[in-house]
């Protein structure tokens, strides 16, 4: 693995790789083989204490006190020996220095603070230094050991992917509790909503400013030679993370209160841009970009006019599976060819692993399972998905052409006219990624005149917003080289093993 500039080594931001020089791998077996098993012990032991005096908190009320905030003993005694303790465990692992910079506001003058960059789950380091804010977490955490004993203690909201009625009472609860003035304790949110490589902000939800209260800014950096914190969406493991992080003699934590932020009255009737302009105020002082990238179900994006594009092209990732399965590049259109050709006709279009398997011809369920995953996160997937945007990448045809075979795929009444729902469905295929939000390219298109295909290739083509769209999704590699010289094309996808140059990826196309 080469070691070059950072910044060119990251496509995006959810990918991050611990990279170590050879002394440095060795320092840390050394190291490691001692600290990582008496740290880790020593941890784990104050967890399960903290996990049992947690419990106190809660114990014996009935339901109903249990919906409100603990008062008394049970406020202050759990508080002051879960807080050291917290501390406790993270000073075993090595947390021994922690800079606080600025100061934290009261629960009065900020009901809610917003933390970033998340960087990995050590960040909860955070909650002993700010006296055990509140927390929203997944209801499913409640049942993990001590984990669970200190949500409870927490009192924290807790939201359930699966129950959508619990997405609405999640945010009642917040805004109830960050409007309390002062009846509820203090707040404490990571608006990134998941972890990166710390290379840029990534759009903040807008949890912590849908009640439109002040909110405090506090940044969390680990300056340190190694940064051994980040656990991110691909790379480094849970555990890689925690070895190379016990394995150091110490590690460097800054917490930097910035000033409270006061939001505007546009601000607050409208949380999406009051999170945007507290995610760039943090952003200038990191001295980081902010994005508008977002992790979406199990895939990074990018939102673009409405549109999500995925940072990690699932057609060009496919087309590499199947060069290495040993597909030729004229077998892949061949493949590819044939299957335009069956969702033209009334047959099934959602199909399973191993009816995808017998489409690429594959001799193993493996590639095509990995396929599949790359566009669903069942096992199941729509073929249109497939067939469209890995002919888009492959050279298999021009964008027009591309665009007629998305017509007949996508307008069922065979008008040449699409309707919202049909455009939806067709700018999903073209990406690889379902599309929720077309309804501003909608209005784009039928505001040029008709939904039709000449008014689409026109808008995608001539339209500055969407031109990325077309040299990152709708053309092969090479086509786009006129337009990766561009800088906007730097590094923004492909994959992130470090092959990229300049922008263009070193082509890895078996040619027969
Ligand atoms: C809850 O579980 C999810 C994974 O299911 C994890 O990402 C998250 O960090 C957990 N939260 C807490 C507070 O433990
Ligand atoms: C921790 O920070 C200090 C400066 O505050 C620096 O000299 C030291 O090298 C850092 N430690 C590590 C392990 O990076
Ligand atoms: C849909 O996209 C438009 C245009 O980018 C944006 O303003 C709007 O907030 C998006 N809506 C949702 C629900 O994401
Ligand atoms: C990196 O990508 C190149 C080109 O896409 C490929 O040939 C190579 O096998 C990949 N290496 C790793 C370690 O994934």
């Amino acid at each position: 693995m080469e070691r070059r500039n950072t910044t060119q080594e990251y496509p995006h931001p959810f990918v991050y790789e611990l990279k170590l020089t050879t002394a440095q791998r060795i320092r840390g077996v050394v190291l490691g083989i001692v600290l990582f098993p008496i740290r880790v012990t020593l941890a784990a032991l104050l967890f399960f204490i903290m996990g049992l005096i947690a419990r106190l908190r809660l114990a014996g009320l009935s339901s109903e006190e249990r919906l409100k905030p603990a008062r008394g003993w049970r406020r202050w005694f759990p508080q002051h020996a879960v807080r050291l303790l917290s501390r406790g465990v993270f000073l075993a692992l090595g947390f021994l220095r922690v800079k606080i910079k600025g100061r934290q506001a009261g629960v009065a003058e900020a009901p809610v603070l917003a933390v970033a960059p998340h960087s990995g789950f050590l960040d909860m380091l955070v909650l002993p230094c700010t006296n055990l804010a509140t927390v929203v977490s997944r209801s499913e955490n409640t049942s993990l050991p001590v984990i669970g004993a200190l949500l409870e203690f927490n009192q924290a909201v807790l939201v359930s992917r699966k129950d959508p009625e619990s997405r609405k009472k999640c945010v009642s609860q917040i805004t109830e509790r960050l409007t309390s003035n002062g009846y509820w304790p203090q707040m404490l949110m990571f608006p990134e909503g998941t972890t990166t490589n710390g290379r840029a902000l990534i759009k903040f939800k807008p949890g912590a400013f849908l009640a439109g209260v002040p909110v405090q800014p506090v940044l969390l950096h680990y300056p340190n030679k190694l940064d051994t914190v980040r656990w991110t969406w691909k790379g480094t493991s849970w555990l890689q993370c925690l070895w190379h992080t016990t394995s150091q003699f110490y590690i460097n934590t800054t917490i930097e209160f910035l000033p409270v932020y006061t939001p505007s009255l546009e601000e607050k009737e409208n949380p999406n841009l009051y999170a945007d302009n507290v995610q760039k105020l943090m952003a200038k002082a990191l001295g980081i970009p902010s994005t508008n990238y977002v992790m979406e179900g199990r895939f990074p994006v990018k939102h673009v006019g409405g549109l999500s594009l995925p940072l990690e092209s699932p057609a060009k990732e496919t087309l590499k599976l199947l060069h290495h399965a040993s597909l030729s590049t004229s077998e892949v259109h061949t493949v590819l060819s044939r299957m335009i050709d069956s969702c033209q006709t009334d047959q099934e279009k959602i199909i399973s692993v191993n009816q995808l398997q017998q489409w690429l011809e594959l001799s193993d369920k493996e590639t095509a399972a990995k396929i599949c995953s790359l566009f669903s996160k069942d096992d199941t997937v729509d073929l249109r998905l497939i067939c469209l945007s890995v002919s888009a990448v492959s050279g298999l045809c021009s964008v027009e052409e591309l665009l007629a075979t998305a017509f007949r795929l996508y307008d069922s009444d065979g008008d040449g006219i699409l309707t919202a729902v049909e455009l939806a469905g067709l700018m999903g295929a073209l990406v690889g990624r379902p599309q929720f939000n077309t309804s501003q390219i909608y209005s784009e298109l039928t505001s040029r005149g008709q939904a039709n295909k000449e008014m689409l290739l026109s808008l995608l083509t001539e339209e500055p917003t969407y031109q990325e769209l077309v040299t990152e999704y709708l053309q092969p590699e090479g086509a786009g080289h006129e337009a990766s010289s561009h800088p906007t094309a730097d590094g923004k996808d492909g994959n992130h093993n470090g092959t990229m140059q300049n922008g263009n990826m070193v082509a890895n196309k078996k040619e027969d």
